[in-house]
């Protein structure tokens, strides 16, 4: 059935909310105040999931996006960059008072008007062409090119969708000074072995080197096939430079850095800091950052290959800097940070909800400083946050 309907506001996660029969139902691809007509996908208690059918009126917000995909993970790619940054603001600010009651200060946007090519990963899901999954319906929608990734991997693609893929599941590509490819499955590799400087499949090296390798402010780092590193290729350093300011550099000071990855930002900081400790449970990306370490000379920097929540226990510091994946921190981990007591805490978030819950516990005994966004990722709902809190005094 047809519904034809107005959409309030957008939700958390960029879809337009409509009411149909008092129910809230979210319509992806649409923005505020525009009028349409929609159908339901999925009817549950609560709400309900539907799918825009036709435009009545369309936004002044609304832009004509470069790619022509429907569902796929540039959820806001139709609405203009400034009210992108806007909803992101607002979306920030309403989260952590939702919920962790937060209402610390919270600093202007940081961004870059890169909108497009920014990615330094993809991740193809393959049925005899690259592609992704929709977002709805979890359909297969086969593609040309990406517009979040640069020229040299669109040509990889249109490489790519010429050969025989039928027995490859997925691709994964990395873009750094080089091209770093993994292949789950299996093809004939002739024709992109031209084109790409390292090429795994099924996990093996095949071609290149086992690193890739970037710079950062000056430092060399290799990263390998399955480790983290920051997908924004424009504002990685903008990012960090934030945090270790929020820091406050002090030569006489230790820093515990959690969740460090390859150690860019233990790196980073040992120049700052008298003694830099990372912590990181993933061996490859531990390997890299003592290879890191060594290639760029620096010896103030431990790197500690464990689980943040265990190694932690067994720490000192002055004071720590975290960064964990979306899931954010666990109670105990919160605990053990407040054991330790450090006199600055720099938090770096990548999901508002889990920073916001976090927020609320710490915030027993430190005071948000303040919380600047960052936009690691346009066109998607997604937003990056650092937080700085300091530790609270006791006045008697
Ligand atoms: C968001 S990334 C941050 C990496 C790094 N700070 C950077 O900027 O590149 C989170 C990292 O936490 C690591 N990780 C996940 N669970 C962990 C745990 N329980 N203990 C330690 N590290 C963990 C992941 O492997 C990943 O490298």
């Amino acid at each position: 059935m047809k519904h034809e309907v107005r959409c309030l506001r957008l939700d958390d996660k960029g879809r337009g909310i409509v009411k149909i029969n008092e129910k809230i139902t979210f319509i992806p691809n649409l923005l505020p105040n525009e009028e349409a007509i929609v159908k339901i996908i999925t009817n549950k208690k609560k709400y309900a999931e539907g799918k825009l059918l036709k435009l009545i009126n369309e936004s002044n917000d609304r832009v004509k996006p470069k790619c022509p995909y429907e569902n796929c993970g540039c959820h806001l790619k139709h609405l203009n960059y400034q009210k992108q940054l806007e909803y992101k603001q607002n979306k920030v600010k309403d989260i952590l008072k939702k919920f962790g009651n937060i209402n610390a200060k919270i600093n202007n946007i940081v961004y870059d008007n890169s909108i497009n090519h920014y990615r330094n990963k993809i991740t193809l899901k393959v049925n005899k062409k690259v592609g992704y999954f929709s977002n709805n319906t979890n359909d297969f929608i086969p593609i040309d090119r990406c517009e979040l990734v640069s020229e040299k991997v669109n040509d990889l693609i249109e490489i790519l969708n010429e050969e025989d893929l039928s027995k490859v599941n997925e691709i994964t590509i990395k873009d750094f000074n080089q091209l770093m490819i993994m292949i789950n499955g299996e093809m004939d590799i002739t024709n992109i072995k031209k084109y790409v400087d390292i090429i795994y499949i099924n996990d093996k090296l095949i071609k290149g080197e086992k690193y890739i390798q970037t710079t950062l402010k000056g430092l060399t780092f290799n990263i390998s096939k399955d480790s983290f590193f920051q997908i924004n290729k424009y504002m990685t350093e903008k990012l960090y430079d934030i945090a270790l300011n929020y820091l406050e550099q002090d030569k006489n000071k230790i820093v515990l850095d959690l969740y460090c990855g390859t150690g860019t930002i233990s790196l980073l900081l040992s120049e700052y800091f008298k003694k830099v400790i990372g912590i990181e449970i993933n061996k490859e990306a531990v390997k890299c950052a003592k290879i890191n370490k060594k290639i760029n000379n620096v010896n103030n920097v431990e790197f500690i290959c464990g689980d943040a929540g265990e190694e932690i226990k067994k720490l000192k510091a002055d004071k720590i800097i975290v960064d964990p994946p979306r899931n954010g921190l666990t109670k105990e981990g919160i605990k053990d940070i407040l054991k330790i007591n450090p006199e600055v805490l720099v938090y770096i978030s990548c999901d508002p909800i889990t920073l916001a819950r976090d927020l609320k516990l710490l915030n027993e005994n430190y005071n948000i400083e303040e919380i600047t966004p960052v936009e690691m990722f346009p066109n998607t709902y997604h937003i990056e946050n650092v937080v700085k809190l300091t530790k609270k005094t006791l006045h008697f």
